[in-house]
């Protein structure tokens, strides 16, 4: 009885703690972002690679996030998982240092995926990583800790949907999971969510953004009320960036658009057919085929195709987010650490022409894209069989043009369109990406 009264009331301060929050508010149509969130939009842009992690109790059944729904697995029998998750091998500082050393800007972390554990101590469920776990840490603690340390952005995925909790409202998903209330309880789903986000928006120090999914479970009609939700952030942290994977052009008092597995413009994956819109782009893809750890699912992109993709993205004006599913014993798959040392062994050499760019002033074309900072045109050729090029730039005039790494000059002649550049002969068939830099 005790018991149950604590918890009505603790459930009681929370809902009014978050209710009385929302009066002070303005409407997200009126948002405006601060100057805080304006510069920190600029830096998410200026990093243009982050890493993605997915990594919860799902990481145990090694199939995927979405094994629990997939396989209709009993809420009450998958929360067993956590009395074994042990993951011994875990070290933030080893994730952190071979994260960065990929070049990677910020990491994306799941702190509570669909299936509904947290993997950070709350105080509003047992059901989290310091509570329900014999592993007892707080694994956002310490990721955090060391992103800070190292000086590596931290972005927080958090999702709308969860299998798990009674409360939570049935979306086209985790019908399965034996949960007895198809209509749950929004109120209190709602209040719980915006107690965690308060807790994550306060506990791990600076955010650089929220990362949300999950929004197309429900009808499009569905009120999520984001509004209240985007404000919390915002008057948490001003410039933490709120982003939402709900695969349609942003909606008010969002931060960043969110494309998934397609650049934008592109739609191969059918998730984003979306417009463009002018906020700071990103673009998530896995390194093999899956998000969360899937121990079949041995075909990891090359370190070439990883590169392009940076590069294709960082020329469609996007960043790239790429993904990585950390293993059940803590560490990050052997293969996904001989990509980021490859990567990052390139972003040594060619970062320069990524970082701190925006898509640059010719469009991208079938023979590569263009990145540019001020006065400087990277012209990034990736598949070209002729020695000469046309960049439709019009009557902009040309300072110089040269091999990027070499610095071997290149002869541009003008004509109608722009300008032809004609590549010197010894500028290597097999490289990645042959950069011409361009000086206005
Ligand atoms: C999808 C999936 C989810 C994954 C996300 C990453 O929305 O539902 O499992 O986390 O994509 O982009």
């Amino acid at each position: 009885m005790n018991q149950l009264f604590s918890l009505a009331l603790a459930l009681c301060l929370s809902v009014s703690a978050f209710a009385q929050s929302e009066t002070t508010t303005t409407k997200a149509h009126d948002y405006q972002p601060t100057a805080e969130n304006m510069a920190s939009r600029q830096a998410f842009q200026d990093a243009k690679f982050g890493i993605f992690l997915h990594w919860g109790l799902y990481s145990m059944l090694a199939t995927g996030e979405w094994t629990m729904t997939n396989k209709n697995l009993n809420y009450k029998e998958y929360a067993k998982l956590a009395g074994g998750f042990y993951p011994s091998r875990f070290n933030a500082a080893a994730w952190v240092s071979a994260i960065k050393a990929s070049g990677a800007k910020y990491i994306c972390f799941t702190t509570r995926h669909h299936e509904g554990f947290s993997m950070f101590k709350t105080r509003y469920s047992d059901y989290n990583i310091v509570d329900a776990t014999p592993f007892k840490r707080d694994i956002l603690k310490e990721l955090a800790d060391e992103c800070h340390k190292q000086g590596i952005r931290l972005h927080l995925y958090y999702s709308h949907i969860d299998w798990y909790r009674e409360d939570a409202v049935w979306g086209r998903t985790g019908r399965g999971t034996g949960r007895p209330n198809p209509q749950g309880n929004w109120q209190r789903y709602y209040a719980f969510m915006n107690n965690q986000l308060t807790e994550l928006l306060t506990n791990y120090g600076k955010i650089g953004a929220i990362w949300f999914d999950g929004w197309w479970d429900q009808q499009p009609d569905f009120d999520w009320q984001l509004e209240g939700q985007y404000q919390l952030i915002h008057r948490l942290q001003p410039a933490c960036l709120v982003g939402n994977n709900h695969h349609t052009t942003p909606f008010q008092g969002e931060d960043i658009q969110i494309f998934e597995r397609d650049l934008p413009g592109e739609n191969n994956a059918g998730l984003s057919g979306q417009d463009i819109s002018r906020l700071p782009l990103e673009t998530c893809e896995t390194m093999n085929g899956m998000w969360g750890y899937k121990i079949t699912d041995q075909d990891y992109k090359s370190d070439t195709t990883l590169i392009l993709y940076i590069v294709k993205a960082a020329g469609m004006n996007a960043n790239l987010l790429m993904n990585i599913g950390p293993q059940p014993d803590g560490e990050l798959p052997a293969v996904a650490l001989e990509r980021l040392q490859k990567v990052g062994q390139w972003m040594k050499v060619y970062g320069e022409t990524i970082y701190g760019t925006r898509g640059g002033m010719v469009k991208p074309h079938d023979w590569g894209v263009t990145t540019q900072k001020d006065n400087r045109l990277f012209v990034h050729i990736l598949n070209l069989h002729d020695r000469s090029l046309l960049l439709p730039i019009g009557k902009q005039r040309i300072k110089k043009a040269f091999v990027y790494d070499t610095k071997q000059p290149v002869k541009v002649e003008r004509c109608q369109t722009g300008v032809v550049l004609t590549l010197p002969t010894a500028l290597s068939k097999d490289c990645i990406d042959k950069i011409i830099e361009v000086q206005f």
